[in-house]
């Protein structure tokens, strides 16, 4: 009886999983409330909705999932169970995902980590085996998983914790991501979730880029230009919900957004109102060749493999041995652009057929090159085959790498044609370790004096090539240490008492940081006195500054005077363990410009300086629950991104006790 009971234990199981592997397949394709309705969503919006992507062919073309977001949640019961706002819908949710079902659709809703939702309904935390088991009983198919309200949280805990209740619930629902690429879920997403956010939120607008990080779909464009190694099918990257048919684009951007979307293998979720939109935007959506190029089968993301200043070639493998290729332009001006053969893998001198995608139409057959004028904002989406030809080329962009201990560097290759599988190793673990960057790209760690070399070879084996390797000792003079926290991408060299710091590390804020500290052990009260001569403008909050910290514990005490390339000086500290940040803004800044940050008991003064002798006092701060005797004192480097790196500089630096100063 119980060998029975264990078998039947174990099949479902792997029924199950069978299940939720499959969901995904290829990039889901739906409809999502957000883009359009915000919070001003209802019952009677999602059901017009549903009949529309019937009636206007959005269904046929391969859209399924209906998704509510944020505003449907009212409180929770007694129980604990979640309670829809029955204003809004008064039918309750069941009786939506039976509609859509009904359709022949699928049914998403929305929820968070934390304890609220973005729009401040109730969230997830702490509920998810009951919010997945209420909505397994409802019928919902998608869930996406917002990330506000989530004070000392982590995210692959909190992740795989709805992932755990959704399996456990035995139906299967597809969860989405999204906390916006903050601790790139592409490193640990693929099976927790089937897709997950890689940027904060996108805006209706072609290029604009927001103080707070929403942005416009062309700068979402960039920063998920290196993450094709991550995608495939099952876990697919989520650039966010298309911006199609809204106010802003013209219908050139809008056809532009869909196309660069199908070529990053993208989920293809709408956030128009599907019931209202032109005949026009309807094509673009239903475009049955570009959608192909999304939903293909290999589930291969597309790769840039040239950008001059915004005249952008993109290729995409597909199944059939062709290769889809988009030719962006962003910049102002009409442009001709080209795509080569031998770039896309194809041999030169041999036809190769060609298809623009978007007229639906054969073109004359090439045996070199395309060239075609590509408006402004547009683009032109081809399909070429021809002959593939063997591996051309295979370099490191280096042929020898110094290093010190401790430090880390981006390693590029340069391979034609660019798509080629690699497989990359490190001759020594124990002295450099390697891990993936990006397309064509590999971070180096310096863990250990000595010399070994990375080797790049095609995956049959038939080319390769090495570059040499030298780990050399650590240069910053004693008693500087150098912590790279939560991070493994950053780097200091000393010259000339020159500091040069590159750190990565989404930020210095919330409950959490992820930055470059150049420290020392301090006692009492000192100041630390810095020239910041420069910093790399990645982020208009990507800081550079001086720290006086407890320790280097990512969510520890700090206070931090730093210069910002977007938002001027800043004055930010965190007074408890784990708990939230502070700031005080203190006016632009120019560099390069001297600072000070002292302590005096629980008092801490911020001061700048042109010349480093005449110091102006900028503000101060007192930390309610003390400071430790005992703390880290130094300099401070986050690019503020995920997807960035910061690279600043500074000199004539200071750390002096206050008494007498
Ligand atoms: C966040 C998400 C958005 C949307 C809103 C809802 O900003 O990134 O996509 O779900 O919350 O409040």
């Amino acid at each position: 009886m119980k060998k029975i009971f264990v078998f039947l234990f174990l099949s479902t199981q792997t029924i199950l999983y069978a299940q939720f592997s499959e969901l995904a397949q290829t990039p889901p394709m739906g409809w999502n409330s957000w883009n359009a309705f915000a919070l001003n969503i209802n019952s009677k919006i999602v059901k017009s909705v549903a009949d529309s992507m019937v009636s206007k062919g959005l269904a046929a073309a391969g859209y399924q999932y209906i998704v509510i977001d944020d505003g449907w949640q009212l409180a929770r019961d007694k129980d604990g169970k979640i309670v829809a706002d029955s204003t809004r819908f008064p039918e309750g949710i069941k009786y939506l995902a039976d509609y859509v079902h009904s359709k022949g659709l699928k049914f998403g809703i929305y929820t968070c980590c934390g304890t609220q939702t973005c729009g401040g309904r109730p969230g997830s935390f702490g509920y998810e085996t009951i919010d997945a088991k209420t909505y397994a009983e409802w019928g919902v198919d998608f869930i996406k998983e917002d990330w506000c309200f989530t004070d000392g949280l982590d995210t692959r805990t909190q992740y795989k914790i709805m992932s755990d209740a959704i399996k456990a619930s035995g139906r299967p629902m597809l969860l989405s991501l999204c906390e916006w690429g903050v601790s790139s879920p592409w490193e640990w997403g693929k099976g927790i979730g089937a897709m997950w956010r890689t940027t904060s939120d996108i805006q209706d607008c072609f290029d604009c880029e927001s103080n707070w990080g929403g942005m416009g779909w062309v700068p979402i464009l960039e920063l998920n230009a290196n993450l094709a190694p991550y995608a495939g099918p099952g876990h697919w990257n989520d650039p966010d919900m298309l911006e199609v048919g809204n106010q802003t684009l013209s219908p050139i951007e809008c056809r532009s957004h869909f196309s660069m979307w199908c070529m990053l293998a993208a989920p293809l979720i709408a956030g128009n109102n599907i019931s209202t939109m032109s005949d026009a935007i309807r094509d673009i959506l239903t475009a049955p060749e570009i959608i192909a190029i999304d939903q293909d089968p290999i589930g291969v993301q597309g790769i840039r493999i040239r950008n001059n200043a915004g005249l952008q070639v993109w290729e995409k493998p597909l199944h059939d041995g062709s290769t889809a290729v988009a030719l962006l332009n962003v910049t102002t001006s009409i442009a001709q652009m080209e795509v080569t053969l031998e770039e896309i893998g194809f041999q030169k001198g041999v036809v190769s057929s060609v298809r623009d995608l978007w007229k639906r139409k054969d073109l004359a057959p090439i045996k070199e090159s395309y060239t075609v004028e590509v408006g402004s904002h547009d683009v032109v989406v081809l399909k070429i085959k021809g002959k593939k030809s063997t591996v051309s080329k295979l370099a490191f962009e280096h042929s020898s790498i110094t290093l010190n201990k401790g430090n880390h560097q981006l390693v590029q290759l340069s391979v034609l044609p660019s798509s080629t599988p690699l497989i990359v190793t490190s001759s020594n673990d124990d002295i450099l370790s390697l891990s993936r960057a990006g397309v064509n790209t590999y971070w180096i760690s310096a863990l250990n004096e000595g010399h070994c070399f990375i080797k790049a070879s095609t995956s049959d084996g038939k080319m390769s090539t090495t570059t040499n390797v030298h780990i050399v000792p650590m240069t910053i003079p004693s008693p500087w240490k150098f912590d790279d926290i939560k991070d493994n991408k950053a780097s200091v060299t000393s010259e000339n008492n020159i500091y040069s710091i590159e750190s990565g590390g989404a930020d210095i804020w919330g409950t959490s940081d992820q930055f470059a500290f150049l420290n020392r052990g301090v006692v009492g009260d000192n100041f630390i006195s810095a020239r910041v001569i420069s910093q790399a403008n990645t982020d208009p909050w990507a800081k550079t500054g001086l720290m006086l910290r407890e320790n280097t514990a990512p969510n520890s005490v700090f206070v931090m005077l730093c210069v910002t390339p977007g938002n001027g000086i800043s004055l930010q500290w965190r007074e408890t363990i784990g708990g939230s940040c502070d700031k005080k803004d203190l006016g632009p800044a120019s560099l390069p410009a001297y600072f000070k940050l002292s302590k005096k008991g629980s008092t801490f003064h911020a001061y700048k300086s042109f010349d480093g002798k005449q110091w102006d006092s900028l503000s101060d701060v007192t930390m309610n629950h003390g400071f430790s005797e005992k703390y880290l004192v130094g300099l401070e480097v986050t690019p503020h991104s995920s997807h960035k790196l910061n690279l600043s500089k500074f000199d004539q630096v200071v750390v002096e006790p206050l008494a007498g100063k």
